[in-house]
């Protein structure tokens, strides 16, 4: 006799990979996959729990690559969000904001301040940010970035310049400090004001140290509009000068004059690939959201308001209608109603399409916890690219969905033994039934569960079941591993 913790029995078994469903049996023991056998035959095995998942899907736990879960893994550790979803590791620390490390003089710079308020940003060192993530044991495992604008937070008196030669050694000595105790690699957010000034070869002076460590780059471009592919080379040439992977995150040809250019997009990408590993993110909807950036408020596009400091009762409506009640024009408005946060109408959903289908690009929701009124890819991302876009619209197949939220995603990020059913891997594993998941959360109501995630195990511990968590915790920060080459559909 064999002895497991817990056998899922009758399971479709979709590894991650890209390979075609397959039923399996699965044995799990001590937070691993020990044994995978075709039905049946793990008959001579006992176990404290067995799990029936005749119908239903076993996969990877999803992988979250792009968050802004940073303080949410603490103060919020089961995670409703996500392990609804069947998430199991999120990624913190995208777009150039991260919780650490971090000291602040005042209030936190937009948009640091999507991460929480001052009382947020306790963790000076990243191995402080370590340890609490640790103490809070989350229901998800948590692998972090560290944010350019963070650093620049830390060493410059204002963040509407480039950074002078001493201040980029002292960002560099904290990422150093960071990658020395697992940190996946540094993040930007260069279209935003805190960063906007930073030129290149700052960036690239400061990315340097990730070459050595083996971490790699992400990007929020220096701009998602007309000059899309400038920005896209600008992000190239940061991985070829400290010699990483560039990840170019949310990837999204954003405003109206820009809809239809998915195809040039891509196509940079598919060239650049051949030379260098490079890949993006997205999530699956047309709109984006972020704070309110009065640079976007242009009156050709939709802007609701998610929250706004001075008005909050203006939160789900519409910029145009918050200006016709002032009668103001929708700039004034929209600087009365800052401090807030927007969902911005700006994507063509053919883009959207075109990007999430393509082979390079993973899934990452890129939610915001913090925010009232969420964009609903916070509660919905990942069961609506599996629902709506694989089985509803059949714009990929269910195997190349789960492909771009595990195996994907775990080898480009150097999540090592993550992301794919297969024995000696954690046993991060999602149960789902796949003639029903859904996403539940919409823009009217966002903070809803997803429907048909049946099972959620993270490092082999049930955490969710039948809607509702176990109560268990079996999250842990995760550092970085070796990041692996990523198969040929892949390319990394
Ligand atoms: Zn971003
Ligand atoms: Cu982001």
């Amino acid at each position: 006799m064999e002895r497991a913790d817990t056998l899922i029995v009758g399971a479709r078994v979709i590894d991650g990979t890209g390979a075609p469903a397959v039923e399996r049996d699965v044995a799990v023991r001590d937070g691993r996959i020990v044994a995978i056998a075709e039905p049946g035959g793990l008959s001579h095995w006992t176990a404290d729990h067995t799990f029936d998942a005749r119908g239903k899907v076993l996969a990877p736990g999803f992988i979250d690559v792009h968050t802004h879960d940073d303080t949410h893994v603490i103060r919020s550790p089961q995670m409703m969000p996500k392990i609804t979803q069947g998430v199991t590791t999120v990624i913190v620390g995208n777009c150039g904001i991260s919780a650490s490390p971090v000291t602040l003089r005042s209030d936190p710079p937009d948009p640091m301040n999507l991460l929480g308020d001052a009382s947020a940003f306790r963790y000076p060192t990243f191995a402080a940010y370590v340890d609490a993530v640790n103490d809070a044991r989350p229901t998800v495992n948590v692998g972090a970035l560290i944010g350019h604008t963070a650093l620049r937070n830390n060493h410059m008196d204002r963040l509407d310049r480039a950074a002078t030669a001493d201040e980029i050694a002292g960002m560099r000595a904290q990422l150093e400090e960071a990658l020395d105790h697992g940190a996946l690699g540094l993040s930007s957010g260069l279209a935003y004001g805190s960063a906007f000034n930073a030129p290149p070869e700052e960036v690239e002076a400061l990315a340097e140290p990730l070459g050595k460590a083996g971490a790699l780059y992400t990007t929020h471009m220096r701009t998602e509009f007309d000059a899309i592919l400038d920005a896209m080379n600008e992000a190239y040439g940061v991985g070829r000068h400290a010699r990483v992977p560039v990840v170019i995150s949310h990837l999204k040809c954003a405003g109206p004059s820009n809809w239809g250019r998915s195809v040039e997009v891509l196509k940079s990408l598919e060239t650049v690939r051949d030379g260098q590993p490079v890949g993006c993110d997205c999530y699956p909807y047309n709109r984006s959201s972020s704070t309110l950036d009065l640079k976007q408020v242009t009156g050709d596009i939709d802007i609701t308001i998610t929250w706004s400091e001075p008005h909050p009762e203006m939160a789900g409506k519409l910029i145009r209608e918050v200006a016709d009640e002032w009668k103001v024009s929708q700039q004034d408005a929209a600087k009365r109603l800052q401090p807030a946060g927007a969902v911005y109408h700006n994507m063509s959903e053919d883009d959207v399409r075109r990007i999430l289908s393509h082979p390079a690009t993973m899934v990452g929701s890129d939610g915001l916890p913090n925010d009232p009124l969420p964009h609903p890819r916070l509660w919905g991302a990942f069961p609506r690219v599996l629902g709506h876009y694989a089985r509803d619209t059949a714009l990929i197949t269910l195997e190349e969905a789960v492909r771009k939220m595990t195996s994907l995603s775990a080898r480009r990020f150097g999540l090592s033994e993550r992301g794919e059913v297969r024995e000696g891997f954690h046993a991060d594993l999602v149960v789902f039934d796949p003639e029903r998941v859904r996403d539940a959360a919409t823009f009217a109501k966002p903070q809803q569960a997803a429907e048909g995630i049946d099972a959620v195990w993270v490092n082999g511990v049930l955490t969710y079941r039948e809607q509702a968590v176990t109560g268990a915790r079996a999250g842990r920060f995760v550092a970085r591993g070796a990041a692996s080459k990523v198969d040929a559909a892949g390319a990394f």
